[in-house]
C-alpha cells in the first residue's frame, strides 16, 4: 500500500516538472496603443464597470488577416485555429538594426538561424526581433520619425520580400511576425510582404512584444486573435509556451499601468 502510494506521488511530481510556462508577448491595449496614421482613435468609455471600447483592427499588438491585402483570402474569423500557432522561430537582428533602422530580414538571417538551431520546423511562427519593443508606446521612437502622421518619413525594420518568398516556397510556416508596426519596413511604399502573405493565406503579426523573454528556438507561439466577423485583422494576445528547462532572461508578465 505505502509502496504504491510512493509510486503515485512520484509520477505526480514528474507531471508537475513537465509543466509549461506562459510568456506574454503582447503590448497593453489602451489609450497609448499605437495605430497606423489615418485610423480612428481608441475609444474607451467608462460605464460603471460595463464599459464600452472601440478600436481600429490594426493597432498595437495585432494580426493582419490574409484578406487585408488579398481579395478572397481569409477574414479574421475564417482563419482556422490550427493556423494560428506553431513552433517559435525568433530571428534576432538587433545587432543589424542598431545602426540601420531601415534593415530588412534577409535569407542569410534565416540560413544563420538554421545553421545554429536546425531546419525551421513545419507550421512555424517566425518572428523578427529587432529590439523595437523597447521603444513602445513612444510613437516618435516606434515610427522613428518626428512626424508620426506621415508614413513617408517612417524608418523601422521589417522583412525583405526575398526572404519571405524563400520561406513560403521552401519551408512551411503558419504565421510571420515583427516587433515593429509593419511586416514591410517603414520606407516601403508597395508593401510586397503584405501582398505575398495575403496571397498565400498566411496571417501576419505586428508590434509583437518582449521577444527577449523567450529563447529563439524550442518554444511554441500562439496568436490568439479576436474571432471578428469579416475582420481584416484584430487585436491578438500573443504568448509563448516554454518548458522550465529552457534558459530565460525574465519571467514577469506584469507591466506598468498605462
Ligand atoms: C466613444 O464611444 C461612446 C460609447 O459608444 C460614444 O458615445 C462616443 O460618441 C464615442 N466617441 C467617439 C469620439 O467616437
Ligand atoms: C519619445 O521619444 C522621443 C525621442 O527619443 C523623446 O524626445 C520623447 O521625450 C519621448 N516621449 C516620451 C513620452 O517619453
Ligand atoms: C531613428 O533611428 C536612428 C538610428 O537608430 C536614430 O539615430 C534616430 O535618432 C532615430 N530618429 C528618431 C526621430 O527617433
Ligand atoms: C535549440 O537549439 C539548440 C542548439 O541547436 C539545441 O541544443 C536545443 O535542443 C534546441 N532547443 C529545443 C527545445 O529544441
Ligand atoms: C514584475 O513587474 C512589475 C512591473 O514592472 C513589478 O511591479 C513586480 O514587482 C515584478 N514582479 C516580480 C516578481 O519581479
Ligand atoms: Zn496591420
Amino acid at each position: 500500500m505505502t509502496y504504491l502510494w510512493v509510486l503515485t506521488s512520484l509520477s505526480c511530481l514528474s507531471a508537475v516538472s513537465a509543466e509549461i510556462r506562459l510568456v506574454d508577448l503582447t503590448h497593453m491595449h489602451g489609450p497609448s496603443t499605437i495605430y497606423w496614421p489615418g485610423n480612428p482613435k481608441y475609444n474607451f468609455t467608462i460605464m460603471y464597470e460595463a464599459n464600452s471600447f472601440a478600436t481600429a483592427e490594426h493597432g498595437g499588438t495585432h494580426l493582419d488577416s490574409p484578406s487585408h491585402f488579398a481579395k478572397g483570402a481569409w477574414h479574421t474569423a475564417q482563419i482556422p485555429m490550427e493556423n494560428l500557432y506553431g513552433p517559435g522561430v525568433v530571428i534576432d537582428v538587433k545587432s543589424k538594426t542598431k545602426n540601420n533602422p531601415d534593415y530588412r530580414v534577409t535569407l542569410q538571417d534565416l540560413m544563420d538561424w538554421e545553421r545554429k538551431y536546425g531546419r525551421i520546423p513545419r507550421k512555424s511562427v517566425v518572428v523578427m526581433n529587432s529590439g523595437w519593443s523597447y521603444f513602445y508606446p513612444n510613437k516618435t521612437r516606434v515610427f522613428n520619425s518626428t512626424t508620426s502622421d506621415d508614413p513617408s518619413t517612417f524608418h523601422f525594420p521589417g522583412w525583405h520580400e526575398d526572404a519571405v518568398t524563400w520561406l513560403l516556397n521552401n519551408r512551411h510556416i503558419n504565421v510571420l511576425g515583427v516587433d515593429t508596426p509593419s511586416t514591410d519596413y517603414g520606407q516601403s511604399t508597395t508593401f510586397p510582404v503584405h501582398v505575398i502573405l495575403g496571397k498565400a493565406n498566411i496571417p501576419g503579426m505586428e508590434n509583437v512584444a518582449f521577444l527577449d523573454r523567450i529563447p529563439v528556438n524550442g518554444t511554441m507561439i500562439y496568436a490568439a486573435v479576436i474571432k471578428l466577423y469579416d475582420g481584416s485583422g484584430g487585436p491578438i494576445r500573443v504568448f509563448a509556451t516554454i518548458t522550465e528547462k529552457e534558459p530565460i532572461n525574465i519571467i514577469n508578465n506584469s507591466e506598468a499601468k498605462q
